[in-house]
């Protein structure tokens, strides 16, 4: 067996009778879903593609999206790990383990501090480092929960667009929120193209001379459901714009439906709010997002709380060692060497540098020793991935 690199362009010729047999109905495949992976193979040009294979059959596959994402205040190269696939016939004998290592050794050397994936089974990626980070919220409510922001007077205006027209703004929008919100990550310029070409309205908010909020959103029909993605805004004003928008959608949709992170509380948006906020997981289809650290040296400078400690991070290739932790001026400093107080895991390590377990769940979850230092050094902040992919 041998692991390469392909071109955007050998995509569908390699990767896609995987993905085809482990994603859509099959053997009646339509030519349509190979006609429509080819064309989006421009969007594929800058992603890190690798296959395996053995006499001219391709056995496996493996993508890296380059993408950005903010941990604890810093923005940080990421890599999206996608197209994680095997043919049965290969399946359980190692093949993804050395596709995988390959790749996420290959995507750290060419930069990628931290990496992010939906597992469709979260122990398989445990194996690999990766630890599990809240899913978006999904809120549905009424229009008339929202009724009394109506009748208030807010400083600023929504406007609806098509998404070609507000895409510029709307992707500013996000970039700007990358700086600012934990967990944050966007894909690339080309990879972001294909949202672009999504038929969605955008309702875009803008106060004091600026965009304060963006909503992508569709109408099922008269009667029926609005469906949004993300709810984006840079405050509350922002957000409270566009809830007064969604409300003035009273008697043209019975529900609205969007997504939010999971530290949002949308049953305080408004008085008579009406609301269901669920985050289901159910593997294998909805999934919630793991992440990892690739590289330890590269989170100096991200915002923690006080202190030090030394850790030995042990069985991990890439982040093995012992680290000195610290923190000047509440950010982190890294250096390496010391004598160790407590040892963790990587997926202990990442745990805590991404503020979704504290000390004492690394130790009951079986991540790592129990040390509370750790507790003040890494604050529990919760993460807000919203990119899928
Ligand atoms: C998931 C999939 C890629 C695994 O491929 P594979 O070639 O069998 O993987 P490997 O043999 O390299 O196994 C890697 C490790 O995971 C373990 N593993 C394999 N399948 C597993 C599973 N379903 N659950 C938990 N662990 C599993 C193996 O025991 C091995 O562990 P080890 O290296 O620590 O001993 C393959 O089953 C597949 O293509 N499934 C359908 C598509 C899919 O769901 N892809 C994942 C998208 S997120």
């Amino acid at each position: 067996m041998q692991i390469r690199q392909i071109s955007a362009a050998e995509r569908t010729a390699t990767m896609f009778p995987l993905q085809a047999y482990a994603w859509l109905p099959s053997p009646t495949t339509s030519a349509d879903e190979e006609a429509k992976h080819r064309a989006n193979a421009p969007f594929f040009e800058t992603t890190t593609m690798l296959v395996a294979e053995a006499d001219g059959d391709t056995l496996a596959c493996a993508a890296s999206l380059p993408m950005r994402q903010n941990v604890r205040g810093r923005v940080l190269e990421m890599a999206g790990i996608a197209s994680v696939t095997s043919r049965p016939e290969a399946r359980r004998q190692g093949v993804i383990r050395q596709l995988l290592e390959r790749l996420l050794r290959q995507v750290r050397e060419e930069g990628a501090a931290v990496s992010a994936l939906y597992p469709f089974r979260p122990s398989f990626y445990a194996r690999f480092g990766y630890v599990g980070i809240p899913r978006v919220r999904v809120a549905r409510f009424t229009p008339a929960s929202l009724g009394d922001l109506l009748r208030r007077d807010l400083p600023g205006e929504v406007r609806r667009w098509s998404g070609a027209e507000a895409f510029d703004d709307y992707d500013a929008l996000v970039h700007r929120l990358l700086g600012e919100r934990h967990g944050f990550a966007v894909f690339d310029e080309k990879r972001t193209g294909v949202l672009r070409q999504e038929p969605v309205w955008i309702a875009l908010a803008r106060a004091g001379g600026e965009v304060v909020g963006g909503l992508r959103y569709r109408i099922d029909q008269h009667g029926g459901d609005l469906i949004a993605s993300n709810l984006f805004s840079t405050g509350p004003l922002g957000r409270a714009l566009l809830l007064q928008f969604l409300a003035r959608h009273v008697d043209q949709v019975a529900t609205i439906e969007l997504l939010t992170g999971a530290d949002e509380l949308p049953e305080l948006w408004g008085t008579d709010m009406t609301v269901t906020v669920t985050g289901t997981v159910e593997n294998p289809r909805r999934n919630a997002p793991m992440v990892r650290v690739l590289d330890v040296p590269a989170l100096a400078g991200s915002e923690v709380g006080s202190g030090s400690v030394t850790v030995a991070v042990t069985g991990d290739e890439l982040t093995g060692g012992v680290w000195q932790l610290g923190a000047d001026d509440g950010r982190l400093t890294v250096k390496p060497g010391g004598t160790p107080s407590v040892t963790l895991t990587a997926a202990g390590f990442s745990a805590l540098v991404y503020g979704v377990l504290d000390a004492t769940e690394v130790f009951t979850r079986g991540l790592g020793e129990l040390e509370p230092a750790l507790d003040t050094l890494f604050p529990r902040r919760i993460p807000y991935l919203f990119a899928d992919f």
